[in-house]
């Protein structure tokens, strides 16, 4: 009996938590008279985001960051580097107009640091997962979350290229229980002749690329079908930089892309029914999408059994190991070298030009296109020949929208795809395609 009045004491007090949890939840904004303590949340009037203070289950660091759905998808942190120590923080508007996170001890943790007016500025969450600050009067707005990405890209944020340096990023979390900032990022290139690529880097060093975009899909994935249907966008932007977002082109198909701590970057799902999230595409899928992972001069296949017979990497024509023992025992790291001299080198060498005949293209089709394109937009003939009548030119390739490609030196990062790759049509001498190639054709 004592034990069961206990227990409606308790479903009292819970039911009386709930509803005063469900009033600091049930706004959507903040504003000057009305602050967030640690325990309340704001919502976007659709509830699918919310905006609070959280800490993973393995640590006592308190962040404030907004939330898709569940509490286990933050998309978004204000003080990723600055953890409070516990739950004595608060989100307030500060007499500046700033949105500002504060902690026990009223120390200002985070900061929009925009506005310094003396007019009213108040913050909303919006449905879309956009965290605003604006003048309340006016409505103007000061600030936006979309501005300082973490590590989660929503429909409309964007990354972007910066011709004097990297451009819009997002950046990994450190650890999955570690939103500070990790050693991924993410960001767009544009190679010479306005060739855009996506990268994630590893510190400073690429880990995974895109592949050149041509207007409608990036061609060096092969696997981004639902990427697809939530159709990514290139625009223009300021400066001559360009934007890459993404749009969701039917609400029940809505997901989220995260560049999660290990530089995968996925495509994440929530499942109504089983009311959670499911990754739905992940950018590696093999050590093939590992940038460079066969070194120069090759290509990687995935489909491969990566067995001493059947090995993921494999030299290009006309190329051969650089190491031959370290090869064999499957380390790529030194790539491949050209092992039977062009005949436009020897041309250039022995000023004889008529001995032997002129250097062919070997193609390779459905591939991802090495990295460090040049870009131009002859027509495909013209593509073939000013590649040819220059030494220093190892490769080309076509496609309609993106228009010529081009290489000189190094061919990295060449990747085998069943569908969305482009052909790569890499220089030989004669003498390599006369010795009877099955799969291959010259031109
Ligand atoms: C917390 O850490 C333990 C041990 O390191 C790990 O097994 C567990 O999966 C972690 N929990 C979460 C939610 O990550
Ligand atoms: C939390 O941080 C504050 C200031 O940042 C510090 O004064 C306090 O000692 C810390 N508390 C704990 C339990 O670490
Ligand atoms: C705001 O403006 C005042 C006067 O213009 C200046 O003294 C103050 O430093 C400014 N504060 C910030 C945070 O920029
Ligand atoms: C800001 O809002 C408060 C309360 O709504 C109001 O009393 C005050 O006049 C406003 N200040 C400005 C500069 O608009
Ligand atoms: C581009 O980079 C420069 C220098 O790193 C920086 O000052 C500028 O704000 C950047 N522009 C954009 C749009 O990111
Ligand atoms: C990222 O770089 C660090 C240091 O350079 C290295 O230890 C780590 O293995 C790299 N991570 C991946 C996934 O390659
Ligand atoms: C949106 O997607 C769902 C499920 O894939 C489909 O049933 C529905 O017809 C789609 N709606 C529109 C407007 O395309
Ligand atoms: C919010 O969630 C509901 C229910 O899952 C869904 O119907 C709606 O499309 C979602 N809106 C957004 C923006 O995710
Ligand atoms: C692979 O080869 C590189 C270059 O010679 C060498 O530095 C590296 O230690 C080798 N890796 C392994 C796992 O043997
Ligand atoms: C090399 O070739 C050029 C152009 O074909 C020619 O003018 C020149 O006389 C040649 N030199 C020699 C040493 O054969
Ligand atoms: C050959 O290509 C290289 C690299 O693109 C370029 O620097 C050079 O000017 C070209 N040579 C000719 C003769 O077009």
């Amino acid at each position: 009996m004592g034990f069961s009045s206990h227990g409606n004491l308790f479903f009292v007090l819970f039911m009386l938590c709930f509803y005063v949890w469900d009033i600091g939840s049930a706004t959507d904004g903040i504003t000057p008279s009305q602050s967030i303590k640690d325990s309340e949340t704001i919502r976007s009037k659709d509830g699918n985001f919310t905006l609070g203070f959280f800490n993973h289950p393995n640590s006592t660091n308190r962040y404030v960051g907004i939330w898709w759905k569940s509490q286990s998808t933050v998309v978004w942190v204000a003080n990723r580097n600055q953890p409070l120590n516990d739950s004595s923080g608060i989100i307030t508007i500060s007499e500046g107009g700033n949105l500002e996170v504060l902690n026990g001890q009223n120390q200002v943790v985070w900061s929009t640091i925009v506005s310094n007016t003396s007019s009213n500025t108040s913050a909303k969450l919006s449905d879309g997962g956009k965290l605003e600050l604006m003048e309340t009067t006016t409505g103007n707005s000061l600030w936006d979350n979309f501005q300082q990405p973490s590590n989660t890209l929503l429909p409309q944020m964007k990354i972007s290229s910066n011709r004097t340096g990297r451009g819009e990023q997002i950046t990994s979390w450190k650890s999955p229980s570690d939103p500070s900032l990790g050693s991924f990022s993410m960001g767009v290139v544009e190679r010479l002749g306005g060739i855009l690529e996506v990268f994630i880097w590893n510190e400073t060093r690429p880990y995974w690329r895109s592949g050149p975009w041509n207007g409608g899909v990036f061609t060096g994935i092969d696997t981004m079908a639902s990427a697809y249907r939530n159709g990514f966008v290139v625009e223009d932007g300021v400066e001559g930089n360009k934007e890459v977002y993404y749009k969701v082109k039917n609400e029940s198909e809505f997901s989220i892309y995260t560049l999660n701590s290990q530089g995968q970057f996925e495509e994440i799902w929530w499942d109504d029914e089983k009311t959670e999230m499911e990754v739905s595409w992940t950018s590696q899928h093999s050590d093939c999408d590992v940038y460079g992972s066969c070194g120069s001069f090759t290509i990687c296949n995935a489909q491969s059994q990566g067995t001493k017979d059947s090995p993921i990497c494999s030299c290009l024509k006309g190329f051969e190991p650089r190491n031959k023992e370290e090869w064999d025992t499957q380390n790529w790291t030194s790539g491949c070298f050209r092992s039977t001299t062009l005949q436009c080198e020897r041309a250039k060498d022995q000023n004889t030009s008529t001995d032997t005949k002129e250097d062919v293209f070997w193609e390779l089709q459905m591939v991802k296109v090495p990295d460090f394109p040049e870009g131009s937009s002859v027509e495909p003939d013209i593509c073939r020949s000013q590649c040819l009548a220059n030494c220093s030119c190892v490769a080309y390739s076509h496609d309609d929208v993106i228009g010529c490609m081009s290489w000189t030196e190094n061919l990295l990062d060449i990747q085998q795809l069943s569908n969305r790759g482009l052909s790569l049509y890499v220089r030989v001498a004669y003498t390599e395609l006369e010795h009877g190639t099955t799969s291959a054709q010259a031109f």
